[in-house]
């Protein structure tokens, strides 16, 4: 795999405040449709001003569903000097919680994330089964395959805490209902959030929040995102495909699914040590206030995880 250049991790905070600069007129109308849009035009013209050849892996749905940054849709100038720009796959979410957004929730984000070319697994837009820890448990601890009560205690143990005292946090949907009954009576705590699981599983590192697991099911394409993020800080995460019926069968076999049931690790759904994830905040949350306007300036502030460096910074921008 080639190796991106540093520079790159500039272009993507850049990407991902466009994005989220894009939202703020539509914060709180009660128009997520709108928003995702803006989100998504303004994340797709700063990716075309990109010396890269860019590829979208993970990005808005197929390309006869989605017109712009859909799978496979090529972004960047460098697709016509193919030998002098930076080939560089790209998994993104311009608008990580519509509804968050167009309702001034917390915790909505601008998602976009680089790696060399193949670290992505081409997830198809389906839902996955998750599961996600924090760097204080390690590595291929927990595990889809264990219950609930299992993880809840793995976890406990790694974090030298009760298992009264694990909180587990889950989208509130009623097909994570038996999760949330199973979790409550290992006797842990649960954390329902109603939309955003990327920084629902980002929770479960310290610097960010109080959830020591991220579980349950929740889109796809998130779950390569969030797996992109806590490989690079160090975290787990599992995520099993999850299929409704033969079309959604058939959509992943496009993208050369052939395995249904497969476990997947986090290597597996981001792969390699040269990784960029940019989560510009939206709207105000737990870890980032949003972006906000005064006196014609826009301030946005942008969590960037570095995988190369193993680093993790947020950038507070005051646009000039
Ligand atoms: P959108 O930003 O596309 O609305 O997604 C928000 C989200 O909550 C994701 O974080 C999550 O993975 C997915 O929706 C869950 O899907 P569903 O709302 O269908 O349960």
């Amino acid at each position: 795999m080639n190796k991106l250049p540093p520079s790159l991790i500039y272009d993507a905070v850049h990407v991902a405040e466009q994005a989220a600069i894009a939202c703020h007129d539509w914060i709180g109308r009660g128009n997520d449709k709108a928003a995702d849009q803006a989100a998504v035009d303004a994340m797709r013209a700063s990716l075309m001003q990109l010396d890269i050849a860019g590829t979208v892996v993970i990005g808005e749905g197929e390309r006869d569903e989605a017109p712009m940054l859909y799978i496979g849709e090529k972004v960047g100038k460098g697709h016509d000097t193919i030998n002098e720009a930076v080939e560089v796959d790209i998994a993104l979410d311009p608008l990580e919680g519509t509804t968050i957004c167009a309702t001034q929730g917390n915790n909505s984000l601008a998602v976009i994330a680089f790696a060399p070319k193949g670290a992505f697994l081409h997830a198809p837009d389906v839902y996955m089964q998750k599961i996600a820890v924090g760097p204080a448990v390690p590595q291929g601890h927990v595990s889809l395959e264990n219950s609930v009560q299992e993880n809840m205690a793995i976890t406990a143990k790694a974090l030298d805490k009760n298992i009264k005292d694990v909180t587990v946090c889950l989208l509130e949907r009623e097909r994570n209902q038996p999760l949330i009954e199973q979790v409550l009576s290992a006797g842990g705590r649960i954390k329902l959030i109603g939309d955003g699981d990327i920084f629902g599983a980002m929770e479960t590192v310290p610097s960010h929040n109080n959830v020591d697991i991220y579980m349950g099911s929740g889109g796809a394409p998130e779950g390569v995102l969030t797996a992109c993020a806590l490989r690079a800080i160090g975290g787990d995460f599992q995520g099993k495909l999850l299929f409704r019926n033969d079309d959604e069968r058939a959509r992943a076999s496009k993208t050369g699914i052939t395995d249904f049931d497969k476990i997947y690790s986090i290597n597996e759904l981001a792969a390699g040590d040269d990784m960029i994830f940019c989560a510009a905040a939206v709207t105000d949350g737990t870890l980032m206030k949003g972006v906000h306007h005064k006196n014609g300036k826009y301030t946005v502030n942008t969590l960037v995880i570095d995988a190369y460096s193993r680093s993790q910074r947020i950038i507070h921008n005051k646009m000039l």
